[in-house]
């Protein structure tokens, strides 16, 4: 699942849980020697606490690495740095590769030998080297009645002189991050790799097959994988692209099970899951219910149907705008599920009992009063804030920033002014940003349509004027007003024709000879200027309103850990490695009345096959593969498995990360969660919330039988 969404849904509350179940929690790797090792074991799990994470010698955290700083997960499969993860953690990737003559993302993409590769640009992953808890370096010089500013100086100069030390000598980078709301510090160490090329993909009729109809729910059939490989400068090094760096030789990489799995085996799940708020309040539920969701939904919901509208009339703008649809889809629907599932699960009144029983506890007695009987009036008061700027904040960066690709794209153009405009101009580094822009111009017009771009602008507008209030708008406002009656239309219009944003060609000859002076006369950088500006504002009132919950949220939890001394508590999800552990389980939805079996099977996707839906068509090698029953060492007894649920805590940064058996091995690879489960970065519920994988017998069987790729097959260590 869970690819993050860039969105920081509501990052600010951290958390834990009120009562831990055997698989409710995401822990820190670091401490599931302490935490949750005899439980792991009763539950099946064979290996020790230190096989899981070691500093000193290999173990299998040091195969699961974070896609682009937390965006995805992925993991090392071969001793040649062979990378396994989600199709659409790689979509973008394949997308970007992909024209009218060579589509792979409709016929996939296998490289038969390492020449093959594709490189890719802004791809890397991290490894993790090591997790320390720093508290004690820095809890100590921390006073509960000191100014928010002044705690955050203190953190942040003892941060950096922490993580200097940490990286010094080394290519190593370090991060000292804040958990349990500013109440514990840990230390972060990893090593970024930025060579990482596209190695296999099948076509998206397989790694996507359900398309949008199926996204987030169960039962599922979709073999969601690609394969890319990590490379290292010869002497071991992480380094950018070059023909001379060679495949990385990683410290493990994880064995692969063809034994199968059943019903209530033991699974376990180490990813870097993006962002959770299980100890958000009711405030902040009714916030997410009644202006941060809608107002998501409302925006996707409308520059989806323009882009599905335009992606019908040609092949060409099918493939530039297949990653921004499925992006877009992919979190258009979660907020519609998570608001429903909120709703379904009474999460508004469980939190106030929570709340009303934190109340009491604190009027218990004169020290906990003191202490914590402000926090929450204190949290219900910045809310109200919140509340005041959430819709502006949602248009700006959903529908302005994130929607108008003319908008943004002028927006990379800012740097290159500030230089051109300077007293002191720095010729090199203006040389440096021009030659970036003109490589960055090929890219981004590959995936560009002036008409969309155009017509999605003139929806945003028209939704921004509907549902923000006018203290909010942009100065640009006044010209429209003036110069063009407010004919929004009239004023778009014009900006798409007199932009140079709106032409590849004019951009190019722009940064022939770029000139500060051009841009201040441009429509749409003027456009662009006047949106951000007033952005930023929006951004840094909503932030500021923010801030305010720091230290009453802070308190919240160290109250709730007082409260509840005996129960063991783990951290919310902030992209840091993470382990989650539970079982290979079916489940029954009360909504549905219905029994959703633990597995999916090849039978149960050739009868869903539909030749008039274009998301449920398979390509006809896979029909032939299953009609000839030619399914090699992948299938038991005849049936080849292909997608299994588990009730593992997994969120929004785990996709492509590994279920693992009880002995170490690749079983398969988490790419979903259930409909009921969209809900779970607030609330786990342990009767439905289930994690989606791709069983990993049927990701061999398409690199093996359909891709015929034995190249791929010979590198891994398969455990028959
Ligand atoms: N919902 C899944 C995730 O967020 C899969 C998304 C890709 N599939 C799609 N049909 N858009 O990781």
């Amino acid at each position: 699942m869970l690819k993050k969404i860039i969105l920081s849904v509501f990052a600010f509350i951290f958390c834990l849980n009120i009562n831990v179940k055997a698989d409710e929690g995401m822990w820190l790797p670091l401490l599931v020697g302490r935490l949750n090792m005899v439980d792991m074991q009763k539950m099946g799990c064979k290996l020790t606490a230190e096989e899981i994470y070691s500093v000193n010698h290999s173990s299998i955290k040091d195969a699961i690495v974070s896609i682009n700083n937390g965006m995805c997960t992925g993991e090392i499969i071969s001793g040649e740095g062979l990378l396994l993860t989600n199709h659409h953690c790689g979509y973008n990737y394949i997308q970007n590769h992909s024209t009218v003559d060579k589509d792979y993302l409709a016929n996939g993409f296998w490289a038969m030998d390492k020449n093959e590769e594709l490189r890719n640009d802004k791809l890397s992953v991290s490894f993790l080297i090591s997790i320390e808890d720093v508290s004690g370096k820095i809890l100590p010089y921390l006073t509960d009645d000191m100014s928010e500013t002044k705690r955050a100086a203190i953190v942040d100069s003892l941060s950096a002189i922490i993580q200097n030390k940490a990286k010094e000598g080394t290519t190593y980078d370090a991060k000292v991050l804040s958990f349990f709301e500013g109440n514990e510090y840990y230390l972060f160490v990893t090593e970024t790799y930025k060579d990482v090329r596209l190695v296999g993909a099948p076509p998206k009729s397989i790694g996507n097959f359900g398309g949008e109809t199926d996204n987030w729910m169960w039962p599922r059939h979709t073999c969601d994988f690609s394969l890319f490989r990590v490379y290292m400068s010869p002497d071991g090094s992480p380094a950018e692209y070059s023909k001379k760096n060679i495949p990385l030789k990683p410290k493990h990489y994880l064995p692969i099970s063809l034994k199968g799995v059943k019903k209530n085996d033991f699974a376990m799940v180490l990813g870097y899951p993006g962002t959770s708020d299980r100890f958000i309040t009711s405030y902040g539920v009714k916030v997410a219910l009644e202006k941060y969701n809608p107002s998501i939904v409302k925006i996707r919901e409308k520059r989806l149907a323009i882009m599905a509208e335009d992606m019908k009339t040609s092949a060409e703008i099918n493939i530039a705008y297949a990653y921004k649809y499925a992006t877009t889809a992919n979190y258009y629907k979660y907020y519609i599920g998570q608001s429903e599932q909120l709703e379904k699960l009474g999460v508004y009144n469980k939190k106030l009992a929570i709340e009303q029983a934190f109340t009491t506890w604190c009027n218990s007695n004169v020290v906990t009063k003191q202490k914590y009987g402000s926090v929450l009036p204190e949290i219900e008061q910045a809310y109200q804030t919140i509340g005041k700027y959430t819709v502006p904040y949602i248009y700006y960066w959903q529908a302005i920033r994130g929607g108008i690709e003319l908008i943004s794209y002028a927006n990379t153009f800012e740097e290159l002014y500030k230089q051109l405009k300077s007293t002191t101009p720095d010729e090199e580094a203006t040389n440096k940003l021009t030659q970036s822009l003109t490589y960055a111009a090929k890219l981004y017009f590959k995936n560009y349509n002036l008409e969309t771009d155009k017509k999605i602008c003139k929806a945003m507008v028209e939704m921004f004027n509907c549902n923000v209030a006018k203290e909010f708008y942009p100065d640009i406002y006044s010209v429209i007003e003036k110069k063009y009656k407010n004919n929004i239309s009239l004023y778009v219009e014009d900006v798409y024709s007199k932009s140079i944003f709106a032409s590849k060609d004019k951009v190019l000859e722009f940064l022939v000879r770029p000139d500060y002076k051009k841009l201040d006369k441009d429509l749409g950088y003027q456009a662009m200027v006047s949106c951000y500006t007033k952005s930023k504002e929006i951004v840094d009132l909503y932030n500021k309103s923010k801030q305010e919950l720091t230290k009453a949220t802070r308190l919240f939890v160290k109250g709730i850990m007082e409260m509840n001394k005996n129960k063991v508590y783990y951290p919310n999800a902030n992209s840091t490695q993470r382990l989650s552990y539970g079982k290979i389980t079916d489940y029954y939805s009360v909504n549905t009345k219905t029994k959703y079996d633990c597995f999916t099977t090849f039978d149960q996707m050739i009868s869903k096959v539909d030749t008039t839906n274009p998301e449920f068509i398979i390509p006809n090698k896979l029909k032939q593969l299953y009609e000839s029953k030619d399914f090699g060492k992948y299938a038991t007894n005849n049936v080849m498995n292909l997608n299994f649920i588990t009730n593992n805590d997994v969120t929004g940064g785990v996709s492509g990360a590994p279920v693992i058996n009880g002995e170490g091995q690749l079983i398969g690879v988490v790419f979903d969660i259930n409909w009921e489960a969209v809900s779970v970065p607030i609330l786990f519920d342990e009767t439905y919330q289930r994690a989606i994988a791709v069983d990993i017998r049927f990701v061999l069987f398409i690199v093996d039988k359909y891709a015929g790729a034995s190249n791929i097959i010979k590198e891994l260590n398969i455990i028959e």
